[in-house]
Order: structure tokens, then sequence, then C-alpha cells
């Protein structure tokens, strides 16, 4: 089993105060810092860019899990290593025909590679990808917004892409993005994922080393 890792999604932070936001999940034992980036376009919100990306990477020492919600994320995948990403995942709806480009340019600059499918796209659309990315993103909500209710049928798309991992030996980081909490961090693990993003539920708790180690199984019940 691969170590479990808690990636809080800075969406719910307080953006006045971004920098002691992403101090306070850094010294509560986060693991990686999700950056979520929207384009208004591939999904209904718009976020942040490359020049916050860029920032933030001077002030923390966490890997940088930027999650791109952009059309044609191929045209950005530079920019997005130059501002200092360590894992840079995208959509598979919003490559045209060109994710395994998009994926080879991202795994050219030496970081981590991720490919993210929305809830109502099946494993079968990346599978051609999962011999080449270092992580899976299973979306557990309709990416663009954070607050969303847990879809809890996505799950067995995470058992797939387990399967298929430990049948071909690869060592893939699977993740999910939306809705956790300490119980559907829990579902998640069972069905094989390692890697949990938390925005609202660590970013709205009073007490963040709580949530966060929370999401961790050794507290489970
Ligand atoms: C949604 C984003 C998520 C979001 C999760 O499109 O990709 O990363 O921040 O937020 P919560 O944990 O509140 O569902
Ligand atoms: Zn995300």
């Amino acid at each position: 089993m691969k170590e479990i890792l808690i990636a809080p999604s800075i969406l719910s932070a307080d953006f006045v105060n971004l920098k002691s936001e992403i101090e306070k999940v850094e010294k509560a034992g986060a693991d990686w810092l999700h950056v979520d980036v929207m384009d208004g376009r591939f999904v209904p919100n718009i976020t942040i860019g490359i020049p916050v990306v860029e920032s933030i990477r001077k002030i923390t020492k966490m890997p940088l899990d930027v999650h791109l919600m952009i059309v044609e994320p191929l045209k950005y995948v530079n920019d997005f290593a130059d501002a200092g990403s360590d894992i840079i995942t995208v959509h598979i709806e919003a490559c045209n025909n060109n994710a395994e480009e998009t994926i080879t340019a991202i795994k050219q600059r030496k970081i981590m590679a991720g490919i993210s499918i929305k809830p109502d796209t099946p494993v079968k659309h990346i599978e051609h990808l999962l011999k080449k990315v270092d992580l899976v993103q299973i979306m557990t909500v309709e990416p663009g917004f954070g607050g969303q209710k847990f879809m809890g049928n996505c799950l067995e798309k995470a058992r797939e892409v387990r399967g298929f991992a430990q049948k071909h030996g690869l060592e893939l980081h699977i993740e999910t993005d939306g809705g956790i909490n300490p119980d559907t961090a829990k579902l998640s693990i069972e069905a094989g994922v390692n890697v949990l993003v938390a925005g609202s539920y660590v970013y709205k708790a009073n007490d963040v080393k709580k949530a966060i180690d929370s999401l961790k199984p050794l507290t489970y019940s």
C-alpha cells in the first residue's frame, strides 16, 4: 500500500492571507499543496494562474500539485513548470486528441504528470495513458467549485485504476478530488486511493491540524 498523502486545496483558503494560510497547512503536516487553476472555459469558474503559482513556490517547500482545469493545457505546461509546479495534472476532456503529447511535455520537464477524469468520464478514456502518467486523479465532484457533495459512484473508477496498476506493476498515485472529509477519505482509501485533496474540510476547520490528521487512516474508527 502506498503512503497516504493529504493535499489541502487553497481554493478554500482566505486569499488575502494566502501566505499564512499556506504556512498553516504546511505546519499542520500537509504533504502536498493542491492548486486549482480554472479558466472560465473548461469550467465555469476562474481562479488563479501562473504568477500566483510562482509566488507560492517561493514560500513553501511542499510539492505543488497543480490541477489545470483549462482548455488546451498543452499550451501552458511549460509556463506552469517554470512557475515551480511539482505535479501537473490535466483533464483528458480538455486535451483535444493530444493528451499523450501533453503528458510527454510534462514528463520532459522532469516533474510528475497527472491525468484527471470528470465524474462522467470512464477509465477506458485514459487507459492508453496509464503506463505514462505518475498520477490519476478521479474527480469526485464536477470540477469548478469547492464545497460540493462527494459522488461515491466515482470510486468504482479508482478501484479499476488500482487494479490495472497492480496487474501491470505500476507505482501510480491515485487521487480523489472533491468532497473529501474523514468518511469519504476512508471510502477513497478502501478503493485504492492514496492522495486525498481536501479544500473546504481543511480550510473551514477551526483546528487545521486536527482536520488533516482526521483524514489519515490511523485515526479512522
Ligand atoms: C474542484 C477542485 C477541488 C476543490 C475541492 O474543482 O478541483 O480541488 O478545491 O474542494 P472541496 O474539498 O471543498 O470539495
Ligand atoms: Zn482540484
